[in-house]
């Protein structure tokens, strides 16, 4: 089994086709009409403290002396402190807001409709946290908040998942142009002319280095950098890392250069350690590069792991997932190995977290695993491809279609944006205060 038809790197010939210069002229008249009007909603919701208080001179950006967020104009929806990530799945009768007709950005292995996906409702919920609103996405919004900034997706290809998803919901005001540095898909940078703002994709499914061996089985090794994308993200003001179902695959684990151990290889003499095992370490060492960057600035979310939803069988032995309706949150729960490799995660980030917090760095948990434990009816199962065609995961329980219930983390993903600019500004005066209370 290889592991590149399941975690489908674009291909050659099923890829992203820029829409002729005349479509994106007529689109771009409609977006500005549609999305003029909305303009008034980045003033909507003013703040109790003035010095966060939108206004025009927010949105300057120059960004050299002072710290990313300091600039982000605070608008959170309702009470900023409220939990976004519980909460239930309601209807939406609005969504989706982009179509495959409307979205060149949509992965061929994701586009559920196009490959005769025969329910449409799972289109039609949004993300409603008990305590509060999250509101829909709006891209003139988000584009405004990243306004000279850049953002790096670190991971597989749910975290390309995410980018096309926030491609698609961007491309109401506008498309972005590629600026890769490098032919090889995996590490695609696209740039937003008018905003100036940069986004990019870095492949890297253990976040550590690891190469696979002839018979399948991936050497992992656990204390080693992927410099692939160690040594190139220190310019980027965000930096959204998430990783996962790779550590479902046979693996040998190395730290110190020798085997330690493995996962599923079934060799002998070598001691079987758990999944678990070889993710936290990932983790620990990714995290680790981030705070040892010289030149890092940038805010790290860690978007935490994505269940998948196959039943009846694994994803190898006729597992699939067929359901076409969210589940309430008292129909299923987190639990098992979703809940071991969430917490083995979450454990390493609140270590890097304070590790980082020493250096002025800032982590920040992009929480989606309940929330997508919720939506078995989001991936694509048999309509990620043609039914006579041989693929590797015939049934895909492991992505999400595009549009679809992955749209929601970009809608968190801008929330988090606005309340950045308050979070780091109280961050910084509780620094402050701390280090007066040390001089006296
Ligand atoms: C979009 O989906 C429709 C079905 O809703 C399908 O017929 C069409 O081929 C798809 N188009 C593209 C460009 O993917
Ligand atoms: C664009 O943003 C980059 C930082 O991402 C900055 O260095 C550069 O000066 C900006 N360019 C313009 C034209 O504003
Ligand atoms: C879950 O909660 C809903 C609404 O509160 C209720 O109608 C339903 O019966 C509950 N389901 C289960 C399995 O407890
Ligand atoms: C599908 O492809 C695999 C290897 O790529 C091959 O072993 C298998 O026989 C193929 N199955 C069919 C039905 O063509």
């Amino acid at each position: 089994m290889k592991l590149q038809s399941i975690e489908l790197p674009l291909g050659k010939n099923q890829t992203l086709q820029k829409s002729p210069k005349i479509v994106l002229l007529v689109i771009f008249t409609l977006v500005f009409l549609t999305v003029v009007p909305y303009y008034p909603l980045l003033r909507r919701y003013p703040s109790n403290d003035s010095s966060e208080t939108p206004s025009s001179s927010s949105y300057d950006h120059h960004h050299d002396s002072k710290d990313i967020g300091d600039d982000i104009v605070s608008t959170p929806s309702g009470d900023k402190y409220c939990d976004i990530f519980s909460g239930e799945w309601i209807p939406n009768p609005h969504a989706p807001y982009y179509k495959n007709t409307t979205c060149w950005a949509i992965h061929e292995h994701q586009n559920c409709m196009k490959y005769g996906r025969p329910d449409s409702d799972f289109m039609k919920w949004r993300w409603k946290p008990s305590d509060c609103d999250l509101p829909i996405f709006n891209p003139a919004i988000f584009l405004e908040l990243v306004r000279g900034r850049s953002l790096a997706f670190v991971g597989d290809s749910v975290g390309r998942n995410q980018m096309q998803s926030l491609i698609c919901l961007l491309s109401r005001v506008e498309y972005p142009i590629g600026v890769s540095h490098s032919p090889d898909e995996r590490f695609i940078r696209w740039k937003y002319t008018s905003y100036n703002f940069t986004m990019a994709a870095f492949w890297t499914p253990h976040l550590v280095k690891s190469n696979e061996a002839d018979n399948g089985v991936f050497n992992v090794y656990l204390d080693e950098f992927d410099e692939k994308w160690t040594t190139q993200i220190d310019e980027f003001d965000f930096l959204i890392i998430s990783a996962g179902h790779w550590f479902f695959r046979p693996m040998v684990f190395y730290e110190n250069g020798k085997i330690v151990g493995c996962h599923y290889c079934q060799k002998k003499n070598v001691v079987d350690l758990t999944m678990q095992y070889g993710y936290k370490k990932a983790f620990r060492t990714a995290f680790k590069a981030i705070n040892g960057l010289e030149n890092y600035k940038g805010i790290t979310f860690l978007r935490t792991f994505s269940p998948s939803h196959f039943e009846g069988g694994l994803w190898n032995q006729g597992g699939n997932c067929v359901r076409t309706r969210p589940f309430r949150n008292n129909e299923t729960r987190l639990e098992g190995q979703n809940l071991e490799l969430y917490m083995a995660q979450v454990e390493e980030f609140k270590k890097a977290e304070k590790e980082g917090k020493k250096k002025g760095l800032r982590y920040r948990l992009l929480d989606t695993t309940q929330t997508m434990l919720l939506r078995p009816d989001g991936h694509p199962s048999r309509y990620g491809h043609w039914p006579h065609e041989n693929v590797t995961l015939y049934n895909d329980c492991v992505h999400w279609c595009l549009p679809g219930p992955i749209d929601i983390w970009n809608d968190f993903l801008l929330e988090m944006f606005k309340r950045e600019g308050v979070r780091s500004h109280e961050e910084k005066l509780q620094y402050l205060r701390d280090k007066k209370l040390q001089v006296r």
